[in-house]
Order: structure tokens, then C-alpha cells, then sequence
């Protein structure tokens, strides 16, 4: 999909994910929040292999179990490190020291807190070792530098990473920081690495001193540079809201770019893998959740919340329509207002217009499913099935009792609650039979106020 993934050079990515977090004040470890649908550590973990990463290590904290887990989910194929006592991030990085000692052509660290980097930017940050380059390091120009580490320059050379408390007034004039991933050329990383010591103001391993340890070896860093709202950290829930926000305006404008009519952007939430066909129009206030697929010209309307839903060519869905996972829209299929449909396939033309549930479900193709119809597809221990046939005419306000087959062409007269399979292109009827008393309101209403009178 991109350059660097066909590269001939190896590449390992080390992920660092044993941050602290304490000022997420959350029982869930800060890399596990998530952002669009996916969590910080997923988002890492995604760009890295994109960017070409033959090979992933994850430094974790000690007894972080779900931190583990999410890792198998997400990239099985890594290998996962435990940093027992925080010293700093190159003592992170080197506990990833096995992975290291294999050699790889490149390494590139990277942050699990930092879930705006893109997969351009860690290829940008590898391409400068194929031409030599020991470092690249990741920089960009701080609108306010307080806490970064600058970089000290000569010319288009980086000669030192210089840590914020470590720094004189002069260098603390700097503005040009250190965003902090950092690409290494794999045949020296451990090298650079195994000199590090902790002499100073933080009494850290610092990752950024293998740039100054370069230079005694003769080696060159260099720097690559990106808008600072791409390496932006979360440390709280305001910086994670902030990353949200930009990456929602992300995922909006790749959308537009892509084809499809946003009404007003800024209401939209999509979910990190959302994918959406040409001409799809998506109207106001939408969320997306996880993994919904919508195919060309299809019509999102205000106020509809899918997730986990495919939705096919020319479909309606909404206004106020709820897809859960497993909804499959067919072809020209109409869902409207106060609709949720979960785990269940709507056949090509067939409508659900209003205020109806279908759960578990096969309705097929032209259905006519009216109003207030409700699946009842769980008796409080099993989930059943619902199965329409083509063509039926399902009358409003009708309950279908699951396990229950309706016949092709079949008609449920409103208000039935049907609980034995139906024939094809018969009618079903379960419900109290209509009596008419004729002139019985009048006599009522003659009674009665003769007796007021009283
Ligand atoms: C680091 C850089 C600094 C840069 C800044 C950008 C160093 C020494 N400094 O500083 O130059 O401007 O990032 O944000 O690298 N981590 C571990 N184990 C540790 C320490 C850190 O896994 O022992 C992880 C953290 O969870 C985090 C990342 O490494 O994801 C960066 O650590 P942090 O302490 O935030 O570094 P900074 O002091 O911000
Ligand atoms: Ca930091």
C-alpha cells in the first residue's frame, strides 16, 4: 500500500506503552482510552506495521494484563517486553533488548500515548537511514517549548537532544523540539543504546543522548520535521479530547476527499475504520461506531447511530435509525425513524419505515415491515430467529414470536402476534376479533347523563 512497506529494509518498531497515567485518573491504563473507536496503543500499533515494521516490540508495565491483551488482539505477531521500573525511555526502549539483538536494518520508537502520528511520518522518519543516517529524530517547532527537549543543531545536523531541566537559558531559547519517536539504524542501535547512563537532572536513561553518543562514534543524526498537532501526547482527559478532535477532523476531511457529502462535518463522529462509498451523503449529528461499511449513494439521515452495520447501495437510513452489529442493509432498503435493527439481513427494496425493532432476523427482499413490529426474538435464557419471506406484508403493530417463519408473499394483519410459522401468500391474523355494538355509545351517553341530572 505504500513505499516503505515494499522496502527490501527490515524494520523493527518499538512501541513504548508503560506510561504512568496517573493524570488520566482512570482505572483503565492510559494507551487502553480510546480515539475514534480504537484505542491510543491500537492506533500505534497500526501505524508502525503500516509504516513497514517487519517486527513489533511493545515495552509494557509490570502486571498489565489487559495492556497484554489488547496487544494480542490487535497485532498478534508482537512480542511483548515488560519495563519493571520506569528509568527513563531509553531504559524503555533496551528492554526490548532481545528483539534488538537481531539485527533489523531499521528501528523505529515510537509512543503509545501519541496517536496522531501517521503512517507518511514514520516512513519519513525511516527513509534517512537508507542513506546512512544512525538517527533520525522527530522534531517540530513548539509554540511553547517549556518541558521538550531541544535540538541542538549544526546546519541540517542534529548533534544533541538537550532535555528541558537539563537545559542553559540560551538553549531553553530554542523552539525547535524533540517530538520524541525516533528511527535508529538497527546495526548500531544496541550500541548506542548500551552507553547510555542516567547522569542527569532527571537521574534518567535518556533515548535522546544516543544522538551525542553518534557523534563520538562519527555517525550522523538528522531530523525530520512535522506540525506539532501530530505528535501531540494525551497525559489527561482534555489532551485525549483534544487528540479526538483532531482526529475526527482527519477522518471527516479524508471522507469528503474521498466522495462523500458531509452536510455539516463538525457534527459527525466516525469510528477509525469507517469506510464509506462515493456519494454516500451522511447528514448532521451521525455516529459512527465500530466497523460500519457503507456502499455508494447511500443516505445517512440526522440523528442515527450505527455500529458494526453494512449498508448497501442506495440505502435510507433515518432519521433516528439505531444499526447494532450485525445489521445488513440491502440494496435500496429503507430504514426509518426510531428503527434498531441488530444481527439481521434486510433484503434488497424491503422498508422498515417506523418504530420497530428487528433483532435476529432474515427479512427478505421487498418487505414491507409496518410500524411498531417488534421481533421477539429472546425469552430471557435463548435468542431466536425471524425469517420473512420475500414480498410479505408484515401490518403494523405486529409482534413475531421467534422462532417463527413467515412464507414469500404472505400478509400479517396489524396487530397480530403471530407465534406459528405462515404459509406462503397466506394471511395470518393472531389477534381479538373486532365486535361492533351498533348505537351502543349514544344509549351510553343518554344513561349516563340522565343520571348526572339526578
Ligand atoms: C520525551 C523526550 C523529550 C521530548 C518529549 C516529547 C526523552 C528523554 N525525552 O520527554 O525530548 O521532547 O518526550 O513528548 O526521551 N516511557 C516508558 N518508560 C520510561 C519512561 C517513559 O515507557 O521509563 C514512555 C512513556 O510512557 C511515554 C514515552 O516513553 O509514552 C515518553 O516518556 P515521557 O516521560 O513522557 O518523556 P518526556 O519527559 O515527555
Ligand atoms: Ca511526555
Amino acid at each position: 500500500m505504500n513505499s516503505a512497506a515494499r522496502s527490501s529494509r527490515s524494520c523493527l518498531a518499538v512501541v513504548l506503552a508503560a506510561g504512568e497515567g496517573t493524570r488520566m485518573k482512570s482505572d483503565i491504563p492510559k494507551v487502553l482510552h480510546q480515539v475514534a473507536g480504537r484505542s491510543m496503543l491500537g492506533h500505534a500499533l497500526a501505524a508502525v506495521s503500516q509504516a513497514g515494521a517487519d517486527r513489533v516490540a511493545v515495552v509494557i508495565g509490570p502486571d498489565r494484563d489487559d495492556v497484554a491483551k489488547e496487544i494480542g488482539a490487535a497485532l498478534p505477531d508482537a512480542e511483548i517486553f515488560t519495563q519493571r521500573e520506569r528509568l527513563g525511555t531509553g531504559h524503555a526502549v533496551l528492554s526490548a533488548r532481545s528483539a534488538l539483538a537481531r539485527g533489523l536494518d531499521d528501528v523505529i520508537v515510537a509512543f503509545a500515548d501519541t496517536p496522531l502520528v501517521t503512517v507518511e511520518t514514520f516512513m519519513k522518519l525511516r527513509a534517512p537511514l537508507a542513506e546512512g543516517a544512525a538517527i533520525v529524530a522527530l522534531g517540530f517547532e513548539a509554540k511553547d517549548p517549556t518541558g521538550y527537549g531541544r535540538f541542538l543543531m549544526s546546519d541540517d545536523r542534529l548533534l544533541d537532544i538537550r532535555e528541558h531541566r537539563d537545559a542553559s537559558e540560551e538553549e531553553r531559547n530554542i523552539t525547535l523540539c524533540n517530538g520524541g519517536l525516533m528511527a535508529i539504524r538497527g546495526d548500531i542501535a544496541l550500541t548506542l543504546l548500551d552507553k547510555l547512563d542516567n547522569k542527569n537532572a532527571k537521574g534518567e536513561y535518556y533515548l535522546t543522548d544516543v544522538v551525542a553518543i553518534a557523534q563520538t562514534l562519527c555517525e550522523r543524526a538528522v531530523i525530520a520535521v512535522v506540525p506539532e498537532e501530530e505528535i501531540h501526547g494525551v497525559n489527561d482527559r482534555v489532551q485525549l479530547a483534544q487528540a479526538e478532535r483532531m482526529m475526527q477532523e482527519r477522518l471527516r476531511r479524508a471522507a469528503m476527499m474521498s466522495g462523500v457529502t458531509l452536510v455539516a462535518p463538525e457534527t459527525v463522529f466516525f469510528s477509525y475504520d469507517t469506510k464509506l462509498g462515493r456519494d454516500v451523503v451522511v447528514e448532521p449529528h451521525v455516529v459512527f461506531g465500530r466497523g460500519v461499511v457503507a456502499e455508494d449513494h447511500a443516505v445517512i439521515h440526522s440523528f442515527s447511530h450505527l455500529e458494526g452495520a453494512k449498508i448497501s447501495k442506495a440505502a435510507g437510513i433515518g432519521p433516528f435509525s439505531r444499526l447494532r452489529p450485525g445489521a445488513s442493509i440491502g440494496p435500496k432498503a429503507k430504514v426509518g425513524n426510531f428503527v434498531e435493527i441488530k444481527n439481521a439481513d434486510l433484503g434488497p427494496g424491503a422498508k422498515v419505515g417506523h418504530l420497530t425493532y428487528l433483532g435476529d432476523a432474515t427479512i427478505g427482499a421487498d418487505v414491507n415491515v409496518g410500524a411498531g413490529t417488534i421481533t421477539c426474538n429472546y425469552d430471557g435464557f435463548g435468542k431466536y430467529r425471524t425469517v420473512v419471506g420475500e414480498g410479505a406484508f408484515v401490518g403494523s403493530n405486529s409482534s413475531l414470536v421467534a422462532p417463527v417463519t413467515i412464507g414469500k408473499g404472505a400478509f400479517i394483519g396489524s396487530g397480530s402476534v403471530i407465534t406459528e410459522d405462515v404459509p406462503e401468500d397466506a394471511l395470518a391474523l393472531g389477534r381479538g376479533r373486532q365486535v361492533v355494538k351498533e348505537e351502543w355509545a349514544k344509549a351510553f351517553r343518554e344513561k349516563s347523563l340522565a343520571a348526572k341530572r339526578k
